[in-house]
């Protein structure tokens, strides 16, 4: 909606399915929704043809405010998060200072607030300082003005039993979740890349994939024993799916999520030692992204997930052993998960709603995101041509960072208009203040 007039879309398909309708959108709410309704008084959009889905939820975007404002702000981050059709992002916890404290936590949903493009939900640490020996004040997180339901130390693993285990239980009374970087830090001590033929053949220390299933294993014991709820941060392996399957079969309350570039990318960009290509966890092998594409569309996987994390160029444009891990991720994601599962028939629209929206929604506990495309839900919505085609260029990502892995591909589907509750936040790629 522009000013306050209702903003009526002609022609749309919500889901991708059945006939081209209306939608009609007044104070915030999907107010209609049928064919040709009355425009009397709306702002009237020719959408026609154009996927309908809910605003995507990204239970993972590293922002960099505070600390690295060189990198991205929560503000540079919101604006990639809309124009890639996000209306709710998880901002995680570590930033400079970390987010492990209260007024920590609702700086961070303030000024998410002020800024206005998207929902920004605080990460809480779940330990001080990263550090890993101390728990983090979680009940006063989860009760502050910031309600975070999110708990995670990712970048680095809660790799202490005990540490991990109280923190299973203190999240459980306050209705959170523990997300998981699952990394065996015993078992990665130096490492460069997935360890198997590439990394042995280039050179590089190996990241072995049970450093990351140990820690799944283990985790979702101790959550399973606490009876409370895991989430596995950007699963990387095929055994890590198989741990998962195994442990849902067991009735843990475990859910998890896979990066647009684990879905696409394998390790054998590495060759060409280009640091952008540099990940945690890292680019694995065919076989494991065969595996994780089929987990996301069983379901065993719930959720996508960017781990959007900027980097500067002095942090990224160096020597392969120097450079930071990590990739953009928000403006891409729907391209990727369209070109890795919608085209090969492993997900319909629907199935793109339920893992870049309802499910996030759901595991990360927001109201009012992940809803229907029905009448009398929010407009919190993103408009989606299926047929469009796009060549990714860092320079014009509103990141104000480059490291992309996608540069210079040409990939399927673009986002042509996102709302958060009746406001355009995004279209024809510039966003709407
Ligand atoms: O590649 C990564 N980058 N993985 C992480 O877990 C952290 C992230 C970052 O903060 O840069």
């Amino acid at each position: 909606m522009s000013g306050d007039r209702p903003l009526l879309l002609r022609g749309i398909l919500p889901y991708g399915e059945g006939e081209p309708t209306d939608l009609l959108v007044a104070d915030g709410v999907i107010a209609e929704l049928g064919p040709a309704l009355d425009p009397t008084g709306a702002e009237v959009r020719d959408a026609g043809g154009l996927v309908a889905l809910p605003g995507f939820v990204d239970l993972h975007t590293h922002l960099r405010e505070p600390g690295r404002e060189d990198a991205e702000t929560i503000e540079s981050g919101s604006a990639a998060a809309a124009l890639g059709g996000y209306t709710a992002v998880f901002a995680m916890a570590n930033t400079d200072p970390v987010t492990d404290t209260a007024p920590a936590a609702e700086h961070v949903r303030r000024r998410g607030r002020e800024v206005g493009l998207v929902d920004v939900h605080p990460v809480g640490a779940v330990t001080v300082g990263l550090g890993g020996e101390r728990l983090a004040e979680l009940g006063s997180m989860a009760r502050s003005a910031a309600e975070v339901r999110v708990f995670s130390d990712d970048g680095v693993c809660v790799h202490d039993p005990l540490v991990m285990r109280r923190a299973l239980e203190y999240s459980t009374a306050l209705g959170a979740v523990i997300a998981q970087h699952a990394e065996e830090p015993r078992l990665t001590g130096g490492a460069q890349a997935h360890e198997g033929e590439i990394a042995a053949r280039l050179g590089l220390a190996g990241w072995p994939a049970t450093a990351e299933e140990s820690i799944v294993a283990r985790d979702c014991l101790l959550a399973g024993a606490a009876g409370a709820r895991l989430h596995v941060c950007h699963v990387s392996s095929a055994g890590t799916v198989d741990t998962l399957r195994w442990a849902r079969g067991r009735g843990v309350a475990v859910s998890s999520e896979v990066t647009p570039h684990h879905l696409l990318l394998t390790d054998e960009r590495l060759a060409g030692f280009d640091p952008v290509n540099k990940v945690n966890p890292p680019l694995r092998t065919g076989d494991d992204g065969t595996a994780l594409r089929a987990a996301l569309a069983d379901g065993v996987i719930d959720c996508v997930a960017t781990d959007h994390a900027p980097h500067a160029p002095q942090d990224k444009d160096c020597e392969w052993a120097a450079a930071r891990p990590g990739m953009l991720g928000l403006q891409t994601a729907l391209s990727v998960v369209v070109e890795t599962m919608v085209r090969p028939g492993l997900l319909d629209w629907r199935g793109v709603a339920r893992v870049m929206s309802e499910r996030p929604a759901g595991v990360g506990s927001v109201e009012g995101q992940g809803r229907p495309v029905a009448a009398g839900e929010p407009a919190t919505l993103v408009l989606v041509d299926p047929d469009a085609t796009w060549t990714v260029q860092a320079a014009r990502l509103a990141s104000l960072s480059a490291n992309t892995p996608f540069e210079g591909m040409t990939l399927p589907a673009r986002v042509v208009t996102t709302l958060l509750r009746g406001r355009i936040t995004a279209e024809d790629g510039a966003v709407r203040g």
